[in-house]
């Protein structure tokens, strides 16, 4: 199958499967709009990480790397009236951005974006005692995808959910001897992941608009 067929199958199921949402288009927009790099989850990507948080039954959710909003938003439609959702962007216009579709979709009664660093502002969380989140989608700079399994593990608890992107990468993952530092993370924490008997975990290989990729689901024991 060519990278063609893989968009089109997409455009398919998308078309069939995720109607049409002025919230999520407007974030798309205005995204467009300001520049943004065009790296936010797909539409059938973002029904599938909000599916898994419906199915966890979700009431507090963490994400890491708001960009503009759109995975937020997404994830922020399966929250109850009364949950709440954290999302941490270390980018000052992306997070301006993120807050503005938010506050446009009506809510930021229940998401709160907070600019920083995020191992900084993961870091806080787990200071600040924070009661545990249900769900996690992780969608930043790989590089510190260790890092942000650990605090997301003292964040958790059993039965939490956590999600994180790109982890596949073409089959790079595969790659043992890859110089790509993104990749040698990804395949640290998938070790990690494998090796513990905390955490149960597996891959969701992903093709379609985003090319052949995959994200990691790991589940608190
Ligand atoms: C890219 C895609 C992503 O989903 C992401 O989080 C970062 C970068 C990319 O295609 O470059
Ligand atoms: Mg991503």
């Amino acid at each position: 199958m060519t990278a063609e067929a893989w968009f089109e199958t997409e455009e398919f199921l998308s078309g069939l499967l995720c109607p049409p949402d002025p919230d999520l288009a407007r974030a798309l927009h205005v995204s467009e709009q300001a520049d943004l790099p065009a790296i936010n989850i797909s539409p059938l990507q973002g029904k599938q990480v909000s599916f898994l948080a419906k199915m966890v039954g979700a009431r507090r959710i963490l994400e890491v790397g708001s960009l503009a909003g759109y995975s937020a938003l997404w994830l922020a439609k399966t929250l109850p009236q009364d949950g709440c959702m954290v999302t941490i962007e270390n980018n000052p216009l992306h997070a301006v951005i993120a807050a503005d579709n938010i506050k446009a979709a009506g809510f930021d009664d229940r998401v709160e974006v907070r600019l920083g660093n995020a191992s900084e502002q993961l870091a806080l969380l787990v200071a600040e005692k924070v009661e545990p989140f249900d769900f996690f989608f992780i969608d930043a700079d790989e590089h510190n995808n260790v890092t942000y399994f650990e605090s997301c593990l003292q964040l958790s608890r059993p039965g939490s959910v956590i999600v994180f992107d790109n982890v596949v990468r073409s089959g790079e993952v595969r790659n043992l001897g890859t110089s790509n530092g993104a990749v040698r993370a990804t395949q640290r924490l998938l070790e990690l992941v494998g090796g513990s008997d905390r955490v149960d975990g597996v891959v969701f290989q992903t093709v379609g608009k985003r090319g052949h990729d995959g994200m990691l689901a790991v589940r608190i024991c």
